[in-house]
């Protein structure tokens, strides 16, 4: 099985209300604006979001890997999802079918993030909406750190990364208790701690702890990018009224991932 595959079907996690916030704030959609409209959750992994998409008139989560397993039972019971394996880089769908397509943390898993987003756009109807979110580039010594260890951890027998994601749980809950101390030689070593175990999850739930940690590690592909890079395939795919969704945008809790967020709408009515 894939990382992607074992990941979302052995960490079947919801959260309702920390999944519908970072929904809401992902994508800038509130409630009602799905209503009647055919959406494409692009990576859409153990339907955690798809499931949110309830009042659409068509729900489709597309995803690679065996998470679509999970994503199934997860929306089971709700008539208007269909779920789809496939690859957003090969994408089965026919040019200008749905109104709102989002895809969350995905695009950067792909060997080719800006051709995956040009074919997105692709889908939307004129008038149409689409937001991603992807991880944005840290700073050179902060990149070099990342890429030394997922040069490392991508190797790993996935049994064997597992099991290190586990072990390293309590380390992510130790930084976030010294990042929060009031005490600066305290908070500083937290900040130190972090640098070192960057990947290792800071979320406040154990299980989801080892769950976003194997999902830093694990992935073959993870890239991260600029705010600028990505308004340029915005451009690119002639889309307008493009919002930086993460200009003013709260984290649900410490150490969520810094991320880029936009999004942008195809000309024409609706
Ligand atoms: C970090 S998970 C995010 C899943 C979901 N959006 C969420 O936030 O819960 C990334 C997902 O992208 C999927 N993925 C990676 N490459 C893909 C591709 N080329 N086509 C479709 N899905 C892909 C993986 O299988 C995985 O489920």
């Amino acid at each position: 099985m894939s990382t992607y595959g074992l990941q979302w079907n052995r960490f079947r996690i919801v959260r309702e209300e920390e999944d519908r916030a970072t929904f809401a704030n992902r994508t800038g959609l509130r409630p009602g604006d799905l209503a009647g409209k055919d959406v494409l959750d692009g990576g859409c992994g153990m339907g955690r979001y798809l499931r949110l998409a309830g009042d659409a008139r068509l729900a489709v989560g597309l995803d690679l890997s065996e998470a679509v397993l999970a994503a199934r039972d997860l929306t089971a019971g709700m008539g208007n999802v269909a779920i789809v394996r496939g690859d957003l880089l090969r994408l089965p769908f026919a040019e200008g079918s749905f109104d709102h397509i989002y895809s969350i943390g995905v695009l950067d898993h792909t060997p080719d993030p800006r051709a995956a987003f040009l074919g997105l756009a692709r889908l939307l109807k004129p008038g149409g909406r689409i937001a991603i979110w992807i991880y944005e580039r840290e700073s050179p010594v902060v990149e070099r750190l990342m890429d030394a260890h997922r040069a490392v951890s991508t190797r790993l027998p996935l049994g064997l990364l597992l099991a290190m994601c586990r072990l390293a749980a309590p380390i992510g809950l130790l930084k976030r208790r010294l990042m929060a101390s009031r005490w600066r030689l305290v908070e500083r070593s937290g900040v130190a701690l972090h640098a070192l175990t960057i990947g290792v999850s800071m979320h406040p739930d154990a299980e989801v702890r080892v769950c976003d940690t194997l999902d830093w590690y694990a992935p073959k592909y993870l890239s991260r990018h600029t705010v600028e890079e990505v308004r340029g395939w915005f451009a690119e795919a002639g889309l307008v009224d493009v919002a930086d969704l993460g200009v003013g945008q709260r984290f649900h809790h410490e150490g969520q991932g810094n991320g880029v967020n936009l999004a942008g709408r195809r000309p024409g009515a609706q």
